[in-house]
């Protein structure tokens, strides 16, 4: 579904780009190569952004002790 009327951005682009780590309005807009405009998206935006940051924060965990073994 298009969240983003200005830019058609989609919710699943916005959770995809913010599970990947882009944590805020503006990060998430510049990782899509789009500007926002007129701002009537952002409360949906940073909904998709906090439902996205524990999965973000689950796979950094796991990379980080991905790491760890096979430095050790
Ligand atoms: S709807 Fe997203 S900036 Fe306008």
């Amino acid at each position: 579904m298009i969240i983003c009327n200005c830019n058609a951005i989609s919710d699943r682009e916005f959770s995809k780009v913010a599970q990947n780590g882009a944590g805020s309005i503006k990060g998430c807009f510049s990782v899509l190569g789009a500007k926002p405009n007129c701002g009537r998206c952002f409360t949906s935006v940073t909904k998709i952004i906090e439902n996205a940051r524990p999965q973000y924060e689950q796979d950094r965990s796991f990379e980080a002790r991905k790491t760890k073994v096979s430095v050790a």
